[in-house]
C-alpha cells in the first residue's frame, strides 16, 4: 500500500456528485470523495476516484467479488494440485500442467494484489451471490494487449493498439475542429486505457479522463500510467496449440517511445450516471463502447450530448457486436445510427471502417478480426429545449416530438384538463419545461414490469392521453 496517497483528480470544474449533480460551489469535496449538498460519501483506490451514486454499496459489491476471486483462484490451484498427483497422470501432461498451474497462481495473486494493494478488501458477503460474477475477468486480455503485447520481441508482431490508434487520429484529425489545441477529453468505457494513452499523448489535449465501470482495468492502467510501476501479469492459454506454450510471461509496462505526460486520469464510475457537470467536454471517444453496454444506442447518444460543450466532437471506434440480449429493434446499423445522429442535430464530419485484429497475442495462433467503424461528429449547437421542439418521421410516416425519441430532452410544459386521470395527473405534474422523460421515469422505478422501458412509458403515456 502507498504510504501517502494523494488524489489523482481530473479538474475539478468538471466533476458533479452522481446523486444531486452539485459540482464544488455547490457542496462537492472532491479531495474528500464527498458530496455535501446531498451528503453522498464516494472512496477513492490508490487516489482513483470510484464515485457511483451508491459508492458505498458499490465498494461492498466489488469486496465481496474479490473474496470470491480469491476463493475461486484457491480451488483452481487445489484442482490442478490434485491432476498433477494422479497415478494416471503422464510426464508430458504433468508439465503442462505445472506450468498452467504455475502462470495462473501467478496471475491470480497478481490480480488480487493489485486491488488489495489499492484499498479494497477482499470480504464475503450474505446477502450477494457466492460465484463469480465475472466482474475482474471480463475483459481481462484488455490489460496485456494495452500494456503488455506492445513489448514483444517479433518484428513481425504490429500492435494492434498502434493500428487502432493510426485509424482514430485520422479521423480525429479531420473532425475536430482545431486537433492541434483541444480543451477536455473524456473516454467513456476506456478499458485499460492504451486508446486514450495514445490519444492523450499524441493531441496533447488540457485533460483527458478515461472512465471505466471496472475497477481492475483502471487500476492496472493507473499502476502502469500515474505509478510507473510495471505489472507482472502472466498469460495463460486457454486451448493448446500446436507450437505454441500453454503460458507466457508477461508484463504490463508503459511503450518504450513512452513521453511524460499530465493531466490524464482514470476514474471508476458509471458511463450512465456520471460523476460529471453537463456540457463541459470538447472531444468524447467512446472506443468498443456503444455495442457492448447492453444499452440502446439513443441513450448512450443523450448521455454524449449531455456532456459534451456545443458543437464539439463525438469520436466513435469499434464494431457493431451488439449484446444477445439487446432488443432486435435496438441493434442499429450504421445507416441507422446515422439517421438517429441526424434527428438529433449531429452533424456527421468524418467517418470510415476497417477490418482490423482484435486481441491477437503475439503467441496466438488464432486470427480474431473485426470491422471498426469510427465516425467524428460534432453535437447540436441549438439548446436542449429548442431541439425538443423538433420532430421526427417515425415508421407510420407520423410526425412525433423529439423529446419521445431522445428521452434525455426536457418535455415542454402543456396544460391537461381537470379530468385527467390521477396517475397522469402526478407524472404531468412533474413536467416544469426542464425535466425529461428519463427524469420522470425515475418515479415509476421498480413500479413497472420489468420488460418494460419506463421512459417509453412515459411517453406514451403523454403522448396517447394528453397530447391527443
Ligand atoms: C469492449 S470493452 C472496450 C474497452 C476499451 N475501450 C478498449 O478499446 O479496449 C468495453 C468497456 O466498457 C466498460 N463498460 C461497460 N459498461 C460500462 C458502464 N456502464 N460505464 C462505464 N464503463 C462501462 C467495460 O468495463 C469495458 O472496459
Amino acid at each position: 500500500m502507498h504510504s501517502q496517497i494523494s488524489n489523482f483528480l481530473p479538474p475539478l470544474h468538471l466533476l458533479a456528485c452522481p446523486n444531486c449533480y452539485a459540482g464544488v460551489d455547490e457542496g462537492l469535496e472532491p479531495h474528500n470523495h464527498l458530496c455535501k449538498h446531498c451528503d453522498s460519501q464516494f472512496f477513492n483506490l490508490d487516489g482513483i476516484a470510484c464515485w457511483f451514486d451508491s459508492a458505498m454499496d458499490q465498494k461492498t459489491v466489488w469486496e465481496h467479488h474479490l473474496a470470491v476471486t480469491k476463493q475461486m483462484a484457491e480451488q483452481n490451484s487445489q484442482m490442478m494440485s490434485q491432476a498433477l498427483q494422479s497415478p494416471f497422470t503422464l510426464k508430458s501432461t504433468q508439465a503442462r500442467v505445472q506450468q498452467m498451474h504455475q502462470a495462473s497462481n501467478q496471475s491470480a495473486g497478481a490480480v488480487l494484489d493489485l486491488l488489495i494493494n489499492a484499498g479494497l478488501t477482499p470480504k464475503m458477503h450474505d446477502m450477494l451471490p457466492p460465484q463469480d460474477s465475472g466482474l475482474f475477468g471480463s475483459y481481462f486480455e484488455l490489460m496485456h494487449r494495452d500494456w503488455a503485447w506492445h513489448s514483444f520481441k517479433n518484428d513481425d508482431f504490429e500492435d494492434e493498439n498502434l493500428q487502432q490508434f493510426e485509424l482514430l487520429k485520422s479521423i480525429a484529425q479531420k473532425s475536430i475542429k482545431d486537433s492541434q489545441n483541444i480543451g477536455h477529453v473524456l473516454v467513456l468505457g476506456g478499458g485499460a486505457g492504451r486508446l486514450a494513452y495514445e490519444f492523450h499523448q499524441h493531441f496533447n489535449p488540457k485533460s483527458t479522463t478515461v472512465l471505466d465501470i471496472n475497477p481492475l482495468l483502471i487500476q492496472s492502467a493507473h499502476q502502469v500510467v500515474n505509478r510507473k510501476q510495471s505489472i507482472r501479469l502472466d498469460e495463460v492459454r486457454k486451448y493448446p496449440q500446436i507450437n505454441v506454450d500453454p503460458s507466457f510471461e508477461r508484463t504490463l509496462k508503459l511503450p518504450k517511445n513512452h513521453k511524460e505526460c499530465e493531466n490524464l486520469f482514470f476514474m471508476v464510475a458509471d458511463a450512465y450516471n456520471t460523476p460529471f457537470k453537463q456540457q463541459q467536454f470538447d472531444v468524447i471517444i467512446t472506443p468498443w463502447f456503444v455495442d457492448v453496454v447492453g444499452v440502446d444506442m439513443k441513450k448512450t447518444m443523450g448521455v454524449v450530448h449531455s456532456l459534451l460543450k456545443p458543437g464539439s466532437t463525438w469520436l466513435n471506434f469499434g464494431p457493431l457486436l451488439y449484446l444477445d440480449k439487446l432488443e432486435y429493434a435496438h441493434k442499429y446499423h450504421q445507416t441507422e445510427v446515422e439517421q438517429l445522429l441526424q434527428n438529433l442535430n449531429f452533424n456527421m464530419i468524418q467517418q470510415d471502417s476497417k477490418v482490423m485484429p482484435y486481441s491477437l497475442s503475439p503467441d496466438d495462433k488464432r486470427q480474431q478480426h473485426e470491422q471498426i467503424w469510427c465516425f467524428g461528429a460534432t453535437s447540436p449547437k441549438q439548446s436542449f429545449s429548442e431541439l425538443s421542439q423538433q420532430t421526427f418521421s417515425n415508421a407510420a410516416g407520423i410526425n412525433l416530438p423529439l423529446w419521445s425519441l431522445f428521452t434525455h430532452l426536457p418535455i415542454p410544459k402543456f396544460k391537461i384538463d381537470e379530468q385527467t386521470h390521477p396517475v397522469l395527473k402526478a407524472i404531468v405534474e412533474q413536467i416544469d419545461g426542464q425535466t425529461s422523460a428519463d427524469e420522470v421515469a425515475l418515479m415509476l422505478e421498480g413500479k413497472l414490469p420489468e420488460h418494460l422501458n419506463p421512459s417509453e412509458v412515459v411517453c406514451t403515456l403523454i403522448l396517447e392521453n394528453i397530447l391527443k
